[in-house]
């Protein structure tokens, strides 16, 4: 049952210290307790606080929580920080004692105080007698048991590092730096234990070797000279894996021989190893050069307690550490790998360049070398014209001469389609009557080659944006080159032609049965100026031409050269206002 609702009335009474006798209700509230004057519950008590501890009604129950008094608040004589209240549960604070109760009870417990005196009154019961309990502080492993009787003054220096231990177990971890980290560890040390000396090593990761990382030294004691520290102590606390206490290291039978222990006139010492996962990864030292047993068991436990909490966070911070000097090396690698690929990249533009150069100048030869001969059969047939012969001879030379001219004019035509002088005018257009058209072009040499044409045309094809004469030489090129591939290959030598329409784009496309594109020369193919033939088969300029008259068209070209199974090149055209009829199929498919 609740134990806040049994109590119809509750509220503290007070039965010893300067406020004897006052009744306090408690009610939703918040009750503060301490010295100053504006607490709710102001006493005069030197052992108290200024806001000493308070009273809140949380989820039906009283709750005491002390406010980090100097000299603490217990319940039923155990010490608190955050507690429950129950019916008749005596708290103390300094001088003071309350009995929580209620008023309904406040006279039995008036009555009783009236009879037996304050101390009389046990947690539980108002009636029965019982001495009081003693109190048990836990610093550690062991526990420091005060009894009453111990004066409250080792009660209160208890209290207190029992507070500083939380309190820097609290901001070691909030800490992540790890110098700030080991400075907070040091300083504690030598504040709380009054040392002259407290030096930090921490295991070099790399060879375990042990290497002071922060030495503090008294004010008194500090000069410009290393401080020098006991390796005996150290090594045997690290061999040992316990804390060691020494009260004379000059007389302990244990460091007898440690030459540094004389030679500086070591007295007090404690040396606590630090253990992650049993694994000494430092040592914190702490000396006093000046007195004997200046330190005590409960010292080398606070310093113990101190350090396994601090040990932790330093990993971690070590480890933090670690990872952003990681992270340091990938960013600069990676910046540096920028750089590279950045020199990689001009390079590339370099060489791409220097590869156009020698392409151009290999173009330019083979058009130089083209017009000589043209040129040379022009001058011949002129020659031969202006000498007397016969008129079906001259009639002949004349043929030759216009037939010489037209290949000089489709040069020039090629390399000026080349420089993207020509322009495109698109209009809607029948694709199928397009391939028919360049299928005528490229007949007569596919006869001669002993190359089969097939047609494979999609029946019911909607109207793509085309410029028809621009096109048939894209599709005219696509197709020579598909003749040419053939040339000498073993039959039967197949050139098809496919067309078909995939939701709103028509599909053109141009399979040879040739011996297929190579892998290391596919992405060079539509280079300028790229070839694979001989001077007068070849200028490098046709896929790199249609490349860029079917993106002109809005369309794309692909190819693709399974091994063994010839070349297929693909143009995918876009329907420009696509029509409701779905594919048709194949309407055609012909031999010519
Ligand atoms: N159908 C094909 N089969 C094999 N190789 C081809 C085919 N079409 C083009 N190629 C390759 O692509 C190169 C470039 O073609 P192109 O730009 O038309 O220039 P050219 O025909 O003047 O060599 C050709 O030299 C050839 O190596
Ligand atoms: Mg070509």
């Amino acid at each position: 049952m609740d134990e806040a609702l049994s109590l119809s009335q509750p509220m503290l009474y007070a039965i010893a210290g300067p406020a004897k006798g006052r009744k306090v209700l408690l009610g939703r509230e918040v009750v503060t307790l301490g010295r100053r004057g504006n607490m709710a519950v102001s006493i005069e008590d030197p052992k108290l606080s200024g806001h000493h501890a308070d009273i809140r009604c949380t989820d039906g129950a009283y709750v005491l929580r002390d406010c980090m008094s100097t000299n603490g608040t217990y319940v039923n004589g155990e010490i608190v920080t955050d507690t429950r209240l129950a019916e008749n549960d005596r708290i103390r604070m300094g001088h003071s004692e309350f009995i929580f109760t209620s008023l309904e009870k406040l006279d039995e417990v008036e009555a009783m105080v009236a009879s037996h005196g304050s101390a009389e009154l046990t947690k539980g019961s108002t009636t029965s007698a019982a001495s009081t309990p003693k109190v048990q502080m836990s610093l550690a492993t062991q526990s420091v048991v005060v009894g009453e009787a111990c004066a409250d003054d080792k009660l209160a220096t208890a209290h207190k590092k029992l507070w500083s231990l939380y309190e820097i177990a609290r901001r070691i971890n909030v800490l992540s730096e790890l110098d700030d980290l080991l400075e907070l560890v040091v300083n504690t040390i030598l504040k709380e234990m009054d040392a002259d000396r407290a030096v930090l090593l921490l295991a070099d990761k790399a060879t375990g070797e042990l290497k002071p990382v922060l030495t503090k030294c008294r004010e008194a004691m500090r000069s410009d000279e290393p401080v020098q520290l006991s390796e005996t102590i150290v090594r045997q606390a690290v061999q040992s894996r316990q804390s060691i206490l020494t009260e004379d290291a000059g007389s302990d039978a244990r460091f007898a021989g440690g030459e540094s222990i004389a030679l500086m006139g070591i007295r007090s010492a404690m040396c606590v190893p630090l253990l992650a996962n049993d694994t000494v990864v430092g040592v914190a030292y702490v000396d006093k050069l000046s007195r004997t047993a200046a330190f005590d068991a409960e010292d080398l436990e606070y310093l113990t307690v101190l350090c396994n909490s601090a040990t932790i966070s330093i990993e971690n911070a070590r480890l933090f550490s670690e990872v952003q000097a990681t992270n340091r090396k990938v960013t600069e690698a990676h910046k540096q790998l920028e750089a590279s690929y950045q020199e990689l990249a001009e390079t590339q533009q370099k060489l791409i360049q220097a590869e156009k150069m020698s392409s151009l100048g290999r173009l330019v030869a083979g058009i130089a070398h083209d017009l000589k001969n043209i040129l040379t059969s022009v001058t011949g047939y002129a020659q031969l014209l202006k000498m007397p012969t016969s008129d079906e001879k001259r009639g002949t030379y004349v043929e030759r001469l216009n037939e010489t001219t037209s290949m000089c004019t489709k040069m020039v035509r090629d390399l000026l389609s080349f420089a993207r002088q020509d322009e495109v005018k698109p209009a809607p257009g029948d694709v199928n009557a397009l391939v028919v058209e360049a299928l005528d072009v490229v007949r007569a040499p596919a006869e001669e080659g002993n190359v089969e044409i097939v047609r494979d045309l999609a029946a019911q094809l909607p109207p793509v944006n085309l410029d028809m004469l621009q096109m048939t030489r894209v599709l005219t090129n696509l197709m020579t080159n598909a003749v040419q591939a053939m040339e000498g290959t073993d039959e039967p030598r197949r050139l098809t032609v496919r067309t078909a329409r995939e939701s709103d784009v028509v599909h053109i496309a141009i399979e040879d049965t040739g011996p297929g594109i190579p892998p290391d020369v596919m992405n060079k193919i539509f280079d300028p100026f790229f070839t694979t033939k001989p001077k007068d088969k070849g200028t490098g300029l046709g896929l790199s031409l249609c490349q860029g008259l079917v993106a002109a068209h809005g369309g794309e070209i692909s190819v693709e050269s399974p091994p063994g199974k010839g070349a297929r090149f693909t143009l995918r055209m876009p329907i420009q206002s696509p029509s409701p009829q779905s594919s048709a199929p194949s309407g055609e498919a012909e031999t010519d």
